[in-house]
């Protein structure tokens, strides 16, 4: 028979009420925070997330799904399973002229990703993101209130200890001189560096410090190497800036560390980047990676416009919070008379309950049986009860059976 892909994943039954919740949650609380939600196609440009995640990233060199379409007399240009969604919500932002609304303009989105990576506990090749994108303010209040966003969400699904890393990549002019200073220090072990970061020391050497390789962390771990990887060389308008954040963090008494080898995995970053974490998840331990991306707009064909968001992986949402006990549905109506039964379904349900009914024809006790697996009471719908005028109303958790006398009542 045919499978599903490897990495990739059906979400149905009680799985699916933790989904659902999840996502009331997020719909909830970044509506509150006047966010609107923001639905981007799932494939794109290929362009588009070469030019916005980055030509030295490994998500653009190494997991993208991309594919022409089209044949020669059409359109046959590449197209790109969407890795991610900022480059597309920057898209959007630009194609619909979004910069004339009045700042800040606030979107929250949720959707399937797709990067061809290996699978393992908490990375999939389909995953989905829950993600902020927020425009127009260059002050880092926007900072402190997309963090804000992402801890309120997180708190209102019950997960409140997890460990905010925080850092400040500088601007374009601070980075390029830490660069040179990095491509200094690391020349003499160039050739002891993995494939990957020999193309990273050329292409975008801060990419290195996110390498895994035991080879290259023991070079990184060299006093000399390790003093300029570590070394303060943000600009004073940047440090203003990330201490600003850190007022504002510590005003809303959000903890934080700072880890200044944080540089993210895709190329769009300046100054703010984060992490938030949860040592529950081992090595794949962020549940959420963001950041401010100032360049980006302009770098997409739009007008210089500030940014900042994240985005958050559902699945490893969803292996932390406690699993929604499997809910119940309010009444399955208990009839060998499936006509009857689907009317007083129907009644009910235009009265809002939640409702089933035996479609099958089943013998009574069969369908108690399914009653009381997966509802809180049952309606029998006996002959008595149809002839009579009358309902027989079980709670299936104390057992105690009533006689209803009308709908109203019921
Ligand atoms: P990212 O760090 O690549 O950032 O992904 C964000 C989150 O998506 C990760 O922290 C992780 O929870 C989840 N994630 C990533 N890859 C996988 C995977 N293969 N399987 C399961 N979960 C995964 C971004 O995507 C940026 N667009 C975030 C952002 C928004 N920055 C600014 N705005």
């Amino acid at each position: 028979m045919v499978k599903a892909q490897r990495g990739t994943k059906d979400i149905f039954g009680e799985e699916v009420l933790t989904w659902q919740w999840l996502l009331k949650n997020a719909q909830d609380v970044f509506q509150k925070a006047c966010f609107s939600e923001i639905k981007t196609p799932i494939f794109e440009a290929t362009e588009l997330f070469a030019r916005g995640v980055g030509d030295s990233t490994d998500i653009v060199n190494k997991e993208m799904y991309s594919f022409s379409v089209g044949g020669a007399e059409k359109d046959s240009a590449s197209i790109t399973l969407r890795p991610e969604n900022t480059a597309g919500v920057v898209r959007a932002f630009i194609e619909h002229n979004i910069v004339r609304q009045s700042p800040p303009q606030k979107f929250w989105y949720f959707g399937p990703m797709f990067r061809y990576e290996r699978p393992q506990a908490g990375r999939q090749r389909q995953f989905h993101q829950i993600g902020v994108e927020m425009f127009g303010v260059k002050e880092a209040s926007a900072d402190a209130e997309v963090i804000l966003a992402a801890v309120n969400f997180l708190k209102s699904i019950g997960l409140g200890d997890l460990e905010i890393e925080l850092n400040s990549l500088g601007c374009p002019k601070c980075k390029a001189e830490y660069r040179n200073s990095i491509k200094e220090i690391l020349k003499p072990y160039l050739n002891d560096l993995c494939d990957d970061c020999k193309m990273r020391y050329e292409k975008n050497p801060l990419r290195i410090l996110d390498c895994k390789n035991e080879d290259c962390q023991k070079i990184f771990e060299l006093k000399e190497v390790k003093e300029v990887i570590l070394a303060d060389y943000i600009c004073d308008e940047c440090s203003e800036h990330f201490n600003q954040l850190i007022e504002y963090l510590d005003g809303l008494n959000i903890k934080y560390s700072r880890n200044k080898l944080l540089v993210r995995g895709l190329d769009y970053y300046n100054r703010t980047v984060f992490e938030i974490k949860s040592c529950a998840l081992g090595s794949q331990s962020a549940v959420c990676g963001g950041g401010r991306y100032d360049g980006l707009v302009e770098m997409l064909g739009g007008a210089p416009t500030p940014a900042v968001g994240f985005a958050m992986g559902v699945e490893r949402l969803y292996v932390l919070v406690d699993k929604i006990k499997s809910l119940k549905i309010d009444y399955f109506v208990v009839s060998t008379n499936s006509l009857e039964a689907m009317k007083l379904t129907q009644k009910l349900r235009e009265k809002g309950r939640v409702v089933d009914f035996d479609m099958q024809g089943r013998k009574f006790a069969k369908q108690l049986e399914k009653a009381s697996k997966i509802a809180k009471c049952a309606i029998i719908l006996g002959d008595d009860e149809i002839n009579q005028g009358f309902y027989s109303v079980k709670n299936l958790e104390t057992g105690e059976q009533v006689k209803v006398e009308s709908l109203e009542e019921l």
